[in-house]
């Protein structure tokens, strides 16, 4: 993979043992400071403003290892992250994606009106009934969503999402629009050149991940706000 090493390491954040001898191995990346700061500054201020961002590359340049950094920095944070990941045999299965991002909150009590709990919960194969409107699937994801943050922030990382299911996307696009006045930050990975990606999230940030080695020639991060 592109001439990176990884290495074991602790971070400078962690406690360097844990209690009976357990101690963390952390896996450092090499030459993504810039992308990591960028995002530990969103994540940081995440209770003021919500936030979308979407990191894109080429296949193997690191995008999964940015993105499962990211989700250590939130849960460091003490934000619920909640993860999906499109997969290509799943890509055609409605709703996989949103099933997979959803599931522990699925488990707890719902505060959800009626109408769209019905909505979700159908969509999801999870109670009989007519097929519901998307609208109402992606208000009750956002609702869920939103109602959780309201005790404790929640970062959504989404890898791959180029191959999640087209419903999914639509939900997440959705999701995207309407974060900015709730402690949500939504991190989605992206293959570069995929032509099957439908767009339609509103990205605050785009963090490129480029090749780690090539960061004397090219900046590391090249970070596009909107
Ligand atoms: N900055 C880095 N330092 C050390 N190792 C890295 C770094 N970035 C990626 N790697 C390693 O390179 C490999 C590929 O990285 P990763 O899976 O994150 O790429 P990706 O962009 O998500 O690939 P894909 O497009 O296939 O999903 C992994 O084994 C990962 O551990
Ligand atoms: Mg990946």
């Amino acid at each position: 993979m592109n001439g990176h090493q990884c290495m074991p390491a602790h971070t400078g954040d962690s406690p360097a043992s844990l209690p009976g001898g357990y101690e963390p191995v952390v896996t450092r990346l090499i030459g993504r400071d810039a992308e990591l700061a960028a995002l530990r500054r969103l994540i940081s201020r995440i209770r003021h403003e919500g936030t979308s961002v979407i990191l894109r590359g080429e296949p193997g340049v690191g995008k999964s290892s940015v993105l499962q950094a990211a989700a250590a920095m939130g849960r460091d944070g003490n934000a619920l992250v909640l993860e999906a990941s499109g997969i290509e045999s799943e890509s055609m299965l409605p709703f996989a994606g949103l099933h997979q991002l959803l599931r522990p909150l699925l488990a707890r009590p719902s505060s959800l009106p009626e109408v769209q709990q019905r909505a979700l919960l159908t969509a999801l194969g999870l109670r009989d009934g007519p097929a519901p409107q998307l609208f109402l699937i992606a208000l009750a994801a956002l609702t869920l969503i939103a109602d959780t943050a309201a005790t404790q922030p929640v970062v959504l990382v989404i890898d791959d999402v180029q191959w999640i299911d087209a419903p999914t996307n639509d939900v997440l696009a959705f999701i995207s629009r309407r974060v900015r006045h709730d402690p949500i930050m939504m991190i989605t990975a992206l293959r570069d050149g995929h032509v099957s990606f439908k767009s339609g999230y509103k990205r605050r940030t785009f963090v490129s991940v480029l090749p780690a080695q090539d960061s004397h020639a090219n900046p590391a991060v090249k970070i596009a706000a909107e």
